[in-house]
Parts: C-alpha cells; sequence; structure tokens
C-alpha cells in the first residue's frame, strides 16, 4: 500500500504538469490554424467544458475511491462481474506505448536546445532540411537523445510520487510558466498580436464542419491526459477529503490557458517574422525556428528558452505515461519500485528505438505497413483508439457500474447543482462522443 501521498498543491501541479505536454504547445497551435482559428477553438473550448472535464472528474473519481494501481481500482470498485471490468484498467498500457514515440520527440527537443544555443537556419527551407535529415537520416542523434529522455524519466519515477514526480513537477511547472508569460508579454509587443488575437478568436463558421468536431474532442481528452490512467493513478495519492471538482477545474483551467498563451504566442512571432500559421505539425521544428532567425540574437535566446519549456512541457507528461504501468506491477506483483521502472522505461526505449528506425531511409521501408510507419501507427492506435476506449469505459464504469451511492456522497457536495448534468453528460452524451470519435478516427465513418 501507498503511503507517500501528494500535497494539494503537489497534485494539482503533477495533473496539470501531465495534462499541459506537447499537445497544448506543438499540438493545439497546429490544428487550430488547419481547422480555421477562431472557429476551432470555440469547439475545443465547449469540448473541454462538456465533455473533457466530466471524464476528468470521473477518472478522479476512480483512482481517489479505488485508492490503487488502475487494475485494482476497477477491480475494488465494480460493484458486479469484477474480474470483467478489471480489463478496463489495463487503459494504462497506452501510456507506454504513447511513450514510444512521445520520448522520441522529446529527444528530437533535447537537439534542438542544444543546436539553438549556436545556431538558426536562416529561411523555412533551411529549416526543413535540417529537420528531415534529423528525421529521415540521423539515427544516432536521435538514438542518443532518446536514451538521455528515458533515463532521466526513469530517474524521476523511480524516486516515486513525492521524491520523484511531485518535485519534478514543483520546479518544471512554474519555470514553464514562467518562460511562457515572458515570450508571451514580449510578443503583446509586437504588431503581429493582434493577427494572431484575431486569427485564434474570430470565429470562421464556414470551416465548422464535422472532422473539426471530432479532432477537438480527441485533442481534448489527449491534452487533459485522460483515458490511459494517468490522472486515476495521480488521484490515488490523493489525501483523504481532497476536492475532486476543484482540482479538475484547476487542472483543465491551466491546460486550456497554457494552450491559448501558447498559440498566441507562436502565431505572433509567425506573422511577424516567418510565414503565418497553418504549417502542419513541423510547425515548432521548421517554420520557428526560422522564425526566430530573423529576430538575431534574440532570437536563439528564445529559441533555447522555448525548446527548454518544450522539453519541460513534455517531461512531466512522462513520468504520468509511466507511472501507471510502474504502480501496477509493484501493487499486483510486489516489484520494487526501481525494477518497475527501470522495466518499464526499457520497454518504452527499446521501442523507442524502433520508432526512430521507422523514419529512418533505408529501414523505414521494413518497419512501414498500410502506408503509416511503426512512428505513425503508435500515435494513431493510441489517440484513435485506446484513449477514446479509456473514456467510453470510465464514463460508463461511473454512470452505471459504481455504486452511485458513493459517486453521489462524493462528488454531489463538491458539483452542488452541477451534479445532475454532470452524471447526465457521463451517462448520455459522452459514451456517444467517445464513440463517434473512435469510429471517425479510424476512418469507419
Ligand atoms: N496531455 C499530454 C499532452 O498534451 C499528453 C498525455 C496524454 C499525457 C495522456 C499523459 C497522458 O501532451
Amino acid at each position: 500500500m501507498k503511503i507517500a501521498r501528494f500535497s494539494r498543491l503537489g497534485f494539482i501541479l503533477a495533473a496539470a504538469g501531465s495534462a499541459v505536454g506537447l499537445g497544448n504547445i506543438w499540438k493545439f497551435p497546429y490544428i487550430a490554424g488547419e481547422y480555421g482559428g477562431g472557429a476551432f477553438v470555440l469547439i475545443y473550448l465547449v469540448t473541454v467544458l462538456f465533455i473533457g472535464f466530466s471524464i476528468l472528474i470521473a477518472e478522479m473519481l476512480i483512482g481517489y475511491l479505488g485508492r490503487r494501481d488502475t487494475v485494482s481500482s476497477f477491480e475494488v470498485l465494480a460493484s458486479k462481474n469484477k474480474k470483467l471490468w478489471r480489463f478496463g484498467g489495463f487503459q494504462a498500457l497506452a501510456g507506454l506505448f504513447i511513450m514510444i514515440f512521445y520520448s522520441v520527440v522529446i529527444g528530437w527537443i533535447f537537439n534542438y536546445i542544444v543546436t539553438s544555443l549556436t545556431y538558426l537556419p536562416s529561411s523555412v527551407e533551411e529549416a526543413e532540411t535540417i529537420f528531415t535529415t534529423m528525421l529521415h537520416a540521423d539515427f544516432w542523434t536521435q538514438f542518443f537523445y532518446h536514451t538521455l529522455s528515458f533515463l532521466f524519466i526513469t530517474y524521476v519515477v523511480h524516486k516515486g510520487i513525492k521524491g520523484g514526480i511531485e518535485k519534478l513537477n514543483f520546479y518544471l511547472m512554474p519555470a514553464l510558466m514562467l518562460i511562457l508569460a515572458g515570450m508571451f508579454l514580449y510578443a503583446t509587443t509586437l504588431g503581429a498580436f493582434s493577427k494572431a488575437i484575431t486569427f485564434m478568436f474570430e470565429p470562421d463558421y464556414s470551416k465548422v464542419n464535422s472532422e473539426a468536431f471530432v479532432v477537438a474532442v480527441g485533442h481534448a481528452f489527449f491534452t487533459l491526459s485522460l483515458g490511459m490512467g494517468a490522472i486515476m493513478t495521480y488521484s490515488a495519492s490523493l489525501e483523504k477529503g481532497a476536492n475532486l471538482v476543484k482540482s479538475a477545474f484547476w487542472v483543465a483551467f491551466l491546460d486550456t490557458l497554457i494552450a491559448i498563451v501558447a498559440g498566441l504566442m507562436l502565431f505572433t512571432f509567425l506573422y511577424q517574422y516567418g510565414s503565418g500559421p497553418a504549417q502542419g505539425p513541423g510547425l515548432v521544428f521548421i517554420s520557428l525556428p526560422a522564425a526566430f532567425y530573423e529576430m538575431g540574437i534574440l532570437g536563439n535566446i528564445f529559441a533555447v528558452f522555448f525548446f527548454i519549456a518544450l522539453a519541460f512541457a513534455g517531461l512531466t507528461s512522462s513520468v504520468s505515461l509511466v507511472e501507471p504501468m510502474v504502480q501496477y506491477f509493484i501493487d499486483r506483483f510486489g516489484w520494487s519500485r526501481m525494477r518497475s521502472s527501470l522495466s518499464m522505461g526499457v520497454f518504452f526505449w527499446f521501442f523507442g528505438i524502433f520508432a526512430i528506425l521507422s523514419n529512418i531511409d533505408g529501414a523505414k521501408e521494413m518497419l512501414t505497413w498500410g502506408g503509416k510507419s511503426f512512428f505513425d501507427w503508435v500515435d494513431y492506435v493510441t489517440a484513435a483508439i485506446m484513449l477514446p476506449i479509456g473514456g467510453l469505459i470510465m464514463a460508463v464504469f461511473v454512470g452505471y457500474i459504481i455504486p452511485q451511492s458513493e459517486v453521489e456522497r462524493v462528488v454531489k457536495p463538491q458539483l452542488g447543482w452541477a451534479y445532475k448534468p454532470w452524471l447526465f453528460s457521463l451517462r448520455y452524451i459522452t459514451p456517444v462522443a467517445m464513440f463517434v470519435v473512435m469510429l471517425s478516427l479510424m476512418g469507419v465513418i
């Protein structure tokens, strides 16, 4: 049984640290760009509020009531068919799978911190060459930094909830916010800031289609770290009497705030010095460095700090991706934390090597199936299939399976009048939304 518990602030920082990740800074701006800016941002905000927020509370509740690893929590809380519901806990596996490519991307970021110190590409074309050369031809650089990321993450996780994860978030989260705040303030002084505001907040309804909706729901889910046991596992270490709703509010608020601040800042720089928004996944690795170049020496400083912030965001998410399975092996198999952390680490490190290889010329042919590389497959299977299934299971589990008196006892006093709408959303809206998202991302509809 666990003894170490998060402090109140520690929990919020750790859960927010999990939520604020590469998704906020790297992914949100480019999908906002692709789906028409303001209109997309609006749909995204509505989904975070009505779907994301309600599952966030549900996931916290399972962890808080279960007080164990994800599999055991499902098992003890199910009112019947315990053996079957136990499988709901295996959503934790998604975290380890996500780590296979997440750690590789963190590796790229480490590399960009180091190279931006002395060099920035002078044009988007050059930036693109640099990025694609690294991706397709430079195995060893990627391997080196991926290994570094594995060592760091494993070290932190092996120190445990208090001495490792809470501490990491305690330093890295404020640092991340400071860096972003500083760069954001600078961005507000630039002429292009108002363009960025218009882009992010002025809805162009002609771009609102069902695909934008699906992407928004999918992203709301990914960005809040839902559906793979991270929030659940952290919540198992909450102290008794903690206010789940308040914590959930802070996590969703910080997560959204940081995505919007990062988006506004990036778009300002891209409008002012670069080629404007909507650049696809290469936005931060290609367009942005070229925009920073135009800023002279300040650009180097900004680039280094920006990539440091991005690395911090990625690392605080990573520990939450690994911890659920680490906890699982500790609780169910009696493994030591050291053994469990190292085993999970070696797992994602090992398969991460194949994720790298699957982009390298000469090797990628063997690691590509159906037009998708191994790297893309892992991303796809986790985001399009595993997380929505995890969300669906949790909505049904809390909405119908856990003794409702328990749910009511904990959540009702905290939510007040919103309790009924919350339960309604969990029982009827969320499962349907999750199902539709999954089918659509799988290309079925
Ligand atoms: N929320 C993180 C992000 O936005 C990713 C993540 C997903 C982290 C699931 C933990 C669990 O990048």
